[in-house]
C-alpha cells in the first residue's frame, strides 16, 4: 500500500505528547454528527445520524427539514458519542464545531449545541472550517490501525456535494488554493445526473452502482480541461448527458442507464485525476490526498491508486462523507495552535478556504 504509516503503539509510546481529547460536532448539511478523537488521529467514537431518507423524496437536501432534524438528533448523537468513548463531557479537553461553509440553518444548530456544551462544561470552543476538516480526515484511524502521516508538500483534491477544490498543502495548517469548480461541484454533478437518469438520491452511490455493468466508453462525453488554470467545470458535461437522454427519448429508445452512468462517471474521473496529477508534478508534491464525499467513489479511488507514482491517501468510505471525527481532528490541531473562540462566534455559510491560507513559499504559482 502506498503511504507513510506509523503504528498507534509507536505514537502512544512517544512520552513527549500529552493526550488531548476533542469532541467534534458537525451539521454543515444533512448529517448530524458527533465524535471524540484523541490527539487528532485516534477515533474513540464516531456517530453519524444520516437524514438521507428524509431528503430522498425531494431529490436533494431540503434545508428546513435538515435544520429541524438536527434539532431532534443532536442530543442523542452527542450522548451516544460520549457513551461509545466511555467518557463524560468533563473528560474532553475542547469542543470543536463546524462554523462553515454550509447551510446556514444547519450550521446554527450545531454551533448552538457546541456553545451550550462549552458553557456548562467550561471547555474551550473551537470553530472549524468544514473543508479543512475534510483534509484532516486522511489522518484518522481506529484503535489497532496504523496512523497516516502526510508528506509535505502535498496536493489535495476536495470533492464533495458543495465543493471541488484543488490545493497545495505546504504544511499541516497551511494551504494554497490552486483552483475550484466554476459551476457545479463534482458531487452536485453526480446528484444532478442521477436525477436525469431517474436514479435515487444521493446520486453518487446510485451512479457508482449503475456504472458497475456499464461501458465507460459507450458515450464520448466532453471533458472540460480548462487548460492554463487549475479550475474545473462540470455543467457542460451534465448538459451533454441531458442532450443524449432527450435524443434517445425522442427516438423512443429505452435509456441505456448503465452505459450513460458509466460514461458520465468516467468523464468526471478523467478530469479529476488528470488535473490532480498534473498539479502534483508542477508543484513537486511528495504525496496526494483525495477527500470529500465523492472520494468514496470506487472507480475514482482505483484510478488514483493505479495512475499515481506518489503516495495517495484516501480515507475509508465512511470518513469520506460528512462526519464529526474529521471536525475533532482539525479542532485538535487548531487547539494546539492556540485557537479559542468566544461566545460571539457566528456561523460562516460562505467561508472561503483561502481565508485560512498564509502566503506561499512556492515561487511561480500558476
Ligand atoms: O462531503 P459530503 O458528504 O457532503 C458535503 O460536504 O457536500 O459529500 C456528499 C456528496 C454527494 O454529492 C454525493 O452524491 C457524493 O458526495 N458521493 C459520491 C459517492 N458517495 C457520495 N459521489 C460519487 N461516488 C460515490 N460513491
Ligand atoms: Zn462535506
Amino acid at each position: 500500500m502506498k503511504g507513510i504509516f506509523v503504528t498507534q503503539e509507536a505514537l502512544s509510546r512517544s512520552k513527549s505528547q500529552p493526550t488531548y481529547r476533542i469532541l467534534g460536532i458537525e451539521s454543515s448539511c444533512d448529517e448530524t454528527a458527533a465524535a471524540i478523537v484523541e490527539n487528532g488521529s485516534l477515533i474513540l467514537s464516531n456517530v453519524v445520524a444520516s437524514q438521507a431518507a428524509y431528503h430522498a423524496q425531494f431529490g436533494g437536501v431540503f434545508p428546513e427539514v435538515a435544520s429541524r432534524q438536527h434539532v431532534l438528533n443532536f442530543p442523542l448523537v452527542i450522548e451516544q458519542a460520549l457513551k461509545e468513548a466511555h467518557l463524560d463531557i468533563a473528560d474532553v479537553d475542547g469542543i470543536a464545531v463546524t462554523r462553515g461553509p454550509g447551510l446556514p440553518g444547519s450550521l446554527v444548530v450545531g454551533v448552538n449545541f457546541a456553545k451550550g456544551l462549552a458553557l456548562v462544561s467550561e471547555k474551550p470552543l473551537i470553530g472549524v472550517h468544514h473543508l479543512e476538516a475534510h483534509i484532516h480526515s486522511v489522518g484518522l484511524s481506529e484503535r489497532n490501525e496504523e496512523t497516516k502521516e502526510l508528506l509535505y508538500p502535498a496536493i489535495g483534491l476536495i470533492v464533495s456535494g458543495g465543493h471541488t477544490e484543488l490545493l497545495l498543502i505546504e504544511d499541516r495548517l497551511q494551504y494554497v488554493p490552486l483552483g475550484a469548480t466554476l459551476d457545479d461541484a463534482a458531487g452536485e454533478a453526480f446528484d444532478k445526473v442521477a436525477r436525469l437518469l431517474s436514479l435515487p438520491y444521493p446520486g453518487g452511490p446510485s451512479i457508482q452502482a449503475a456504472s458497475r455493468n456499464g461501458d465507460p466508453n459507450a458515450f464520448a462525453f466532453p471533458r472540460a480541461w480548462l487548460e492554463g488554470t487549475w479550475n474545473f467545470s462540470f455543467s457542460g458535461l451534465k448538459t451533454a448527458v441531458l442532450r443524449e437522454v432527450k435524443k434517445l427519448e425522442r427516438y423512443g429508445s429505452s435509456l441505456p442507464i448503465e452505459d450513460l452512468a458509466a460514461s458520465f462517471q468516467q468523464a468526471v474521473i478523467d478530469v479529476l485525476v488528470g488535473k490532480t496529477l498534473m498539479a502534483a508534478e508542477k508543484f513537486m508534491a511528495r504525496s496526494i490526498l483525495v477527500v470529500g464525499g465523492v472520494s468514496a467513489n470506487r472507480a475514482l479511488r482505483e484510478t488514483f491508486l493505479s495512475k499515481s507514482g506518489l503516495p495517495v491517501l484516501i480515507p475509508p468510505a465512511y470518513l469520506c462523507t460528512d462526519n464529526a471525527a474529521m471536525t475533532a481532528a482539525v479542532g485538535y490541531f487548531r487547539y494546539l495552535a492556540g485557537q479559542r473562540d468566544g461566545w460571539d462566534m457566528d456561523v460562516l455559510p460562505n467561508w472561503p478556504l483561502h481565508s485560512l491560507s498564509k502566503s506561499s513559499s512556492f515561487k511561480g504559482l500558476q
